[in-house]
């Protein structure tokens, strides 16, 4: 049998089913189990994950406008797009953000796939970012290889305010390039985005050396702690065999006092990480970017090594530090923690939910989302048919529509229209449709015109056309 014929015989036997169907759905009681089939109620509807938000369709202003606004500095500096896995080997994370780290210790979201494979939800991606530069072997392209990115992350945190469990970050990270240079490039980059948004905000910059400068400074700063040990928080004291450096930015006001008298770190560094740190300043001051010192600021991830920053909004301090806009620094070692070749390497990441705050409490000016200037009105199963065709015109010529399909009155249909601001609503009856025309009615004036449904398209470009000029 050719394979045409088989083709057929089974187009006849869906036909032959169809018919079937529609006898049987003439019964009364069959037709309505037809159209309302049973819901089986549960007891409690479905609820939003702690932590996890939607981001609604009235929010997509804030989004759009921080997106555009990063890729377009992405472009400006050369950064190409990556995107990675949202799920990892759980040992990526553990080997690059540390075992000791908050983030490894308490926040994973981490489980057994059904292979028996141990994964993790990505709680942040520079540690994937390097693992794909040696996945690919980038070490061969020119060097730095510059990348950027924007996606969710996920860290089960205690839900608070600017803290969620599922958040968007975007970042620029540039692997392959040791001058300092970048960093400053990098803070540049970071400021700039600001400067867009036109919201203030202090870079905070520090160094932490590399990691046999950290110990002996770690070393130093267990024994200035240990010797005050009864004056410390809880969570302190068990951070000073873990973690001594996250005592540093504690935000308990005992451990605050006695911060201040500590040992810095900055006198630790050796002598190439204090010159590094030094070109790092200059250049950003022959940038013109300011920046604040601070001793203080170590980051809650391992990877770091020399230069570290946080972008925190301005004003005071404590709140400051606790909604921080983003936090980036050198990770020249983490390339090779992960199998690959020496490779310094440096970056940030902003948190967008963060910025969307900031933006909202400054009242900044946010461009709106574009709405569609025409609606489409339809009266009648054939119009609503013939409509269908006319959109995907509209289409071609990339002019969006916004229609309710489901009203049948013109009276219901205008008044959707001038909620939503149209300038022009199209109107396609049943007349319409047999006479090839349609109607445009300009809604402030409330005239109408007819015209030709071929040339309907056109006469809409020139509306808008007109109405955008003046
Ligand atoms: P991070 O400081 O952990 O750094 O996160 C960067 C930013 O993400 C934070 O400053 C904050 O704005 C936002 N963020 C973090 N956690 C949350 C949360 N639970 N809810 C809302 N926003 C949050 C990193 O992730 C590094 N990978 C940055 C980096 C890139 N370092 C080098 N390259």
């Amino acid at each position: 049998m050719s394979p045409k014929k088989k083709t057929t015989k089974k187009a006849t036997k869906t036909v032959k089913k169809t018919k079937a169907v529609k006898t049987v759905a003439k019964k009364p009681a069959l037709k309505s189990a037809v159209l309302k089939p049973r819901v089986k109620k549960t007891a409690k509807a479905p609820q939003l994950l702690r932590g996890m938000r939607d981001i609604l369709p009235a929010d997509q202003n804030y989004w759009d406008f921080i997106y555009d606004t990063t890729r377009e500095l992405a472009r400006d500096f050369n950064y190409g797009r990556i995107e990675t896995p949202l799920l990892e080997e759980t040992n990526l994370f553990v080997r690059a953000v540390g075992k000791d780290t908050d983030i490894v210790q308490k926040e994973m979201y981490t489980f057994q796939d059904i292979g028996g494979e141990t994964i993790t939800l990505r709680p942040e991606a520079t540690a994937s970012i390097a693992r794909s530069y040696v996945t690919h072997g980038m070490l061969n392209q020119p060097q730095p290889v510059k990348f950027w990115y924007w996606g969710p992350m996920f860290r089960h945190e205690r839900p608070q305010s600017g803290r969620y469990r599922q958040f968007f970050q975007f970042g620029f990270e540039a692997l392959g390039e040791e001058s300092p240079v970048l960093d400053a490039q990098l803070i540049m980059i970071a400021n700039d985005f600001f400067k867009d948004m036109n919201l203030p905000i202090t870079v905070q910059i520090n160094s932490l050396g590399t990691p046999e400068s950290r110990l002996a400074f770690k070393t130093e700063l267990v024994s200035y702690y240990r010797s005050r040990r009864g004056q410390l928080c809880d969570d302190c004291k068990k951070r000073l065999n873990k973690n001594p450096l996250r005592l540093l930015d504690c935000k308990d006001e005992g451990c605050r006092g006695l911060r201040n008298e500590a040992p810095q770190i900055i006198d630790w560094l050796d002598e190439d990480s204090k010159n590094h740190f030094m070109k790092v300043l200059e250049a950003l001051d022959e940038a013109d970017v300011p920046y604040v010192l601070n001793p203080f600021l170590v980051r809650g991830l391992d990877y770091y090594t020399r230069t570290v920053f946080e972008i925190w909004p301005e004003g005071d301090d404590d709140e400051a530090r606790q909604n921080a806009l983003g936090g980036g620094g050198r990770y020249d070692l983490l390339v090779e923690m992960l199998g690959g070749r020496p490779t310094p390497a440096a970056g940030f990441a902003i948190g967008v939910e963060r910025v969307i705050t900031y933006l909202r409490s400054a009242e900044a000016k946010v461009p709106a989302v574009e709405k569609p200037e025409i609606f489409f009105a339809q009266l009648g199963e054939q119009a609503r048919v013939k409509a269908l065709a006319l959109f995907e015109d509209f289409r071609k010529a990339r002019i969006p529509l916004a229609e309710a399909f489901s009203k049948d009155s013109l009276k219901a249909q205008l008044e959707i229209a001038n909620k939503l601001g149209a300038k022009y609503t199209l109107i396609l009856g049943q007349k319409e449709v047999l006479d090839g025309t349609i109607l445009i009615r300009d809604m402030e004036a409330g005239i109408q015109e007819i015209v030709d449904q071929k040339k309907i398209v056109r006469e809409v470009e020139k509306k808008i056309g007109k109405s955008a000029a003046g």
